[in-house]
């Protein structure tokens, strides 16, 4: 028994050790195979007392000590199943995300393919980008920051729109206030902490609005992906969201990503996230330490 279930176990009466519910083989795959149909997030054994507590908490909240009862909530289609199902998600995900996480990624982007004489900065004035899994918003506000910065240094004069989407409204929210803790900046550029944020009392900064709304935050599951019009982007991050499914829902989703990127488009991952796949429209760009494809052209794959 983890710290948490046993606080919650032996502070509160509605429970006693010998009454807690544990999961037995059989609830642990029924919870199992009902996140992997809904998130295509697949959780190993070894998340098992993470599930349970999780689990056990909510259940506690609710007043309720069965966790058939807390199942069929789950599962029924009324308003307050619909709430556990969003309670639930945001808390069996994991949301951990910094600014500037994949220097090396940010630098192909900022650099090397906007500059390139084959980069999306040439004949067109608007870039459009979508952060696939943006947790909080640090992803997405990192990209941008990188590319206003270098698109105002070198005097390019572009629109730059962010698609920010992930699975959970909380995180969504915290990235759409645009408001985060001092220790959370410490990995950035100091010239990008001047210039992008503003403190807002002693521990807090803001991000500045000029960045704040380019980003269009929406909560997206990429088991929907299908219902979801979005195209023709220059750039997709989905970096360290591929982890968590099983290899044949990576490959459908690449795929997926794959079609809704611009000829020319680059489609950034994070290092190791897959290896051998192959889709026939898209080849990698060889980058140290970056994994990154790069869609090709039209008369490429039209023969
Ligand atoms: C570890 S974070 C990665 C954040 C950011 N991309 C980064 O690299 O710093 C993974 C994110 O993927 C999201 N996620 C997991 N399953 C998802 C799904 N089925 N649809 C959309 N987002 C999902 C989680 O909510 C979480 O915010």
């Amino acid at each position: 028994m983890n710290a948490v279930t046993k606080d919650i176990v032996e502070n509160h009466s509605c429970w006693t050790l010998n009454e807690t519910p544990v999961l037995n083989d059989d609830e642990f795959c029924l919870w199992q195979n009902l996140m992997e149909q809904r998130t295509g997030i697949s959780l190993s054994v070894d998340r098992k007392s993470f599930l349970t507590s999780n689990l056990l908490i909510r259940m506690h909240e609710l007043g309720l000590t069965q966790l058939d009862d807390y199942y069929k909530l789950f599962v029924s289609n009324s308003n307050a199943g619909i709430i556990e199902w969003e309670v639930l998600v945001d808390r069996l995900t994991v949301h951990e995300t910094r600014f500037f996480r994949d220097k090396g990624a940010l630098e192909l982007v900022g650099k090397n393919y906007l500059t390139s004489k084959t980069g999306i900065i040439g004949n067109q004035n608007s870039i459009q980008i979508w952060s696939v899994g943006c947790a909080t918003g640090e992803e997405p506000y990192s990209i941008a920051i990188v590319l206003d910065y270098f698109m105002r240094i070198n005097n390019i004069d572009g629109y730059l729109g962010v698609f920010a989407s992930d699975i959970s409204g909380t995180a969504i929210a915290k990235g759409y206030m645009g408001v985060y803790h001092r220790n959370r900046l410490s990995n950035l550029p100091i010239e990008y902490l001047k210039e992008y944020f503003i403190p807002i009392d002693l521990d807090h900064y803001k991000i500045v609005d000029s960045i704040r709304n380019r980003i269009c935050f929406s909560k997206l599951n990429l088991m929907n992906m299908n219902n979801a019009c979005i195209a023709d982007m220059d750039i997709i991050y989905c970096q360290n969201v591929l982890i968590y499914f099983k290899r044949e829902k990576r490959i459908k989703i690449l795929d997926q990503l794959v079609s809704r990127l611009k000829p020319g488009g680059l489609l950034v991952l994070g290092p190791g996230e897959i290896t051998s796949w192959q889709n026939s429209l898209v080849k990698q760009v060889s980058e140290n330490n970056v994994l990154a494809f790069r869609r090709l052209e039209e008369n490429k794959y039209n023969g």
